[in-house]
């Protein structure tokens, strides 16, 4: 149905539908009510009527009591009482109409057929009551009063007509009719009224949010009170885009980053290629170096390009690592086996304290290639020496790298795991790393590597004595891909 597309609309039926079961009830329960106590009262006045009459009866039939003649008194009874809108018929025992009580004025006049016709559904010798119709079908209560007096029975008909009665209900189904559709209509406006402010906000929010795209992400929805649910929801969306503004703007700076590392090297590839291809007359050792600058700089882009898909893949929470048995120390005295030779040639020495076994679920590469990361940024600082220590602590492995270099001014410390970051912008070939001048993006791997092992890369320290680096990677932990 088309109008129960919105939920303001829905919202507005489901309101009015149960305020009408609800009223519907109530309408068919208070109408009962009235109509039992009605016939209540009534009933009660009849059976009255009777005992009244009954008792008269019985005073004349003491009064005359030297002739003990019952006639007399019930005959003297139904002359001298009446009641007004009330009749009483008087049978005998064998059930024959002998008097009534007079009919007054604007009274309805009930002959003694019908009168009859009543007593005879009445079989029982207790007081009873029943409606019934006269002649001209009006509506009548009937009321039957058995009684012994002077040895014999006798026979009550008392009757009431129901005319006030059935006009008092008729007023009150009139006003029910009248006054519960005219409550719903004015719960339907305002209901729909109430529906339409509480969505109002939504429908302006939603508005807004369609005009959110990747270039205004910085935009936010409205929030007029934080408390509400709706407020709360405006604040989870403004999150989501603040989220997704930042992402998107990392992504950016990414791109930004990631190009401006390769054109470099591409340029300088391109540019020596041109030198040597429009100068003529070169001796062989002048293409010879032409070639090396050549083949350093496309190592340096293949290591650029390596790092960035090494990124691409952890970035796109895919990637499971090649977990096998391995020694943490065996892969940690490998690596500093590979660095000695270089590490000598610039008076730098590299101790590793061996500390026992370590055994670890890992990926080797991924471990060889976080431990060549750190071990070869010291390198690169260090002044003297490096060291390398091994603990077990809490059921983790902790491996402290520390070198003697001049460390890391403290304002940049908080940048050094960030993609791209240089604490040195200069890109100084430096021949004191085995991995080769970097685009600062070994510290976000290595980083990465140890979170995708349940672990952490920290700087423990540095200052103008050195710098501590440590890894903390926990045993016997299922590894997870982040
Ligand atoms: N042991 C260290 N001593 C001093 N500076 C360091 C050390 N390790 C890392 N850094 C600084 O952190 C920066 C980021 O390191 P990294 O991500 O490995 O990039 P890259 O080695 O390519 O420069 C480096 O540029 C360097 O300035
Ligand atoms: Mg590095």
């Amino acid at each position: 149905m088309k109008i129960f597309k919105s939920a303001r609309s829905r919202l507005t039926f489901l309101y009015v539908a149960v305020l009408a079961l609800i009223l519907a009830i109530l309408g068919v329960l208070a109408y009962v009510i009235f109509t039992s106590s009605i016939y209540d009262q009534t009933d009660r006045a009849l059976s009255e009527v009777g005992t009244s009459f009954e008792t008269t009866a019985r005073r004349h039939f003491e009064d005359v009591q030297e002739q003990k003649n019952v006639s007399e008194a019930l005959s003297h009874t139904a002359e001298d009482v009446s009641f007004k809108n009330y009749k009483v018929f008087v049978f005998s025992q064998t059930r024959k109409f002998l008097w009534q009580t007079r009919t007054l004025e604007a009274e309805p006049n009930i002959s003694t057929d019908t009168a009859q016709r009543w007593l005879n559904e009445f079989t029982s010798s207790e007081e009873a009551n029943l409606d019934g119709f006269s002649n001209d079908r009006e509506l009548f209560r009937v009321h039957y009063h058995p009684f012994k007096m002077g040895g014999s029975s006798f026979y009550l008909i008392v009757i009431h007509p129901l005319d006030e009665q059935k006009a008092y209900l008729r007023q009150i189904r009139n006003a029910m009719l009248l006054i519960v559709p005219v409550a719903l209509l004015l719960t339907s406006f305002g209901g729909y009224f109430l529906a339409q402010k509480s969505f109002a906000p939504i429908a302006e929010m939603s508005e807004k949010a369609a005009h959110i795209h990747s270039t205004n992400l910085y935009e936010r929805l409205p929030i007029e009170n934080e408390e509400d649910e709706l407020g709360r929801l405006a604040k989870t969306f403004n999150d989501l885009l603040a989220r997704l503004n930042r992402s998107f703007e990392q992504q950016k700076r990414f791109m930004a980053d990631a190009s401006h590392e390769l054109r470099t090297p591409v340029s300088i590839v391109r540019g020596e290629a041109e030198v040597s291809l429009t100068k003529q007359d070169r001796d062989v050792s002048e293409y010879q170096e032409t070639i090396a600058i050549m083949q350093k700089e496309s190592e340096r882009m293949s290591r650029i390009i390596e790092d960035l898909f090494t990124l691409a893949r952890a970035d796109s929470g895919a990637f499971v690592p090649a977990l096998s048995s391995i020694f943490v120390d065996d892969i940690l005295a490998d690596t500093v086996r590979a660095f000695r030779t270089l590490g000598k040639k610039h008076d730098v020495s590299i101790s590793y304290s061996q500390n026992g076994d370590m055994p670890l679920e890992a990926d080797e590469f991924l471990l060889r290639r976080l431990f060549t990361n750190l071990i070869d940024n010291s390198l690169k600082h260090a002044r003297s020496k490096i060291e390398i220590e091994s603990s077990m602590k809490d059921g983790q492995y902790e491996i402290r790298i520390s070198d003697d270099g001049p460390g890391i001014p403290l304002d940049k410390q908080d940048h050094i795991f960030e993609r791209f970051y240089r604490v040195d912008k200069s890109r100084s070939s430096n021949s004191k790393s085995l991995v080769g001048s970097g685009a600062g993006l070994g510290l976000s791997i290595s980083k990465w590597i140890a979170e995708l092992h349940n672990g952490r890369l920290k700087l423990s320290k540095s200052d103008s004595n050195g710098t501590v680096f440590k890894v903390v990677l926990p045993l016997n932990q299922a590894t997870r891909t982040i």
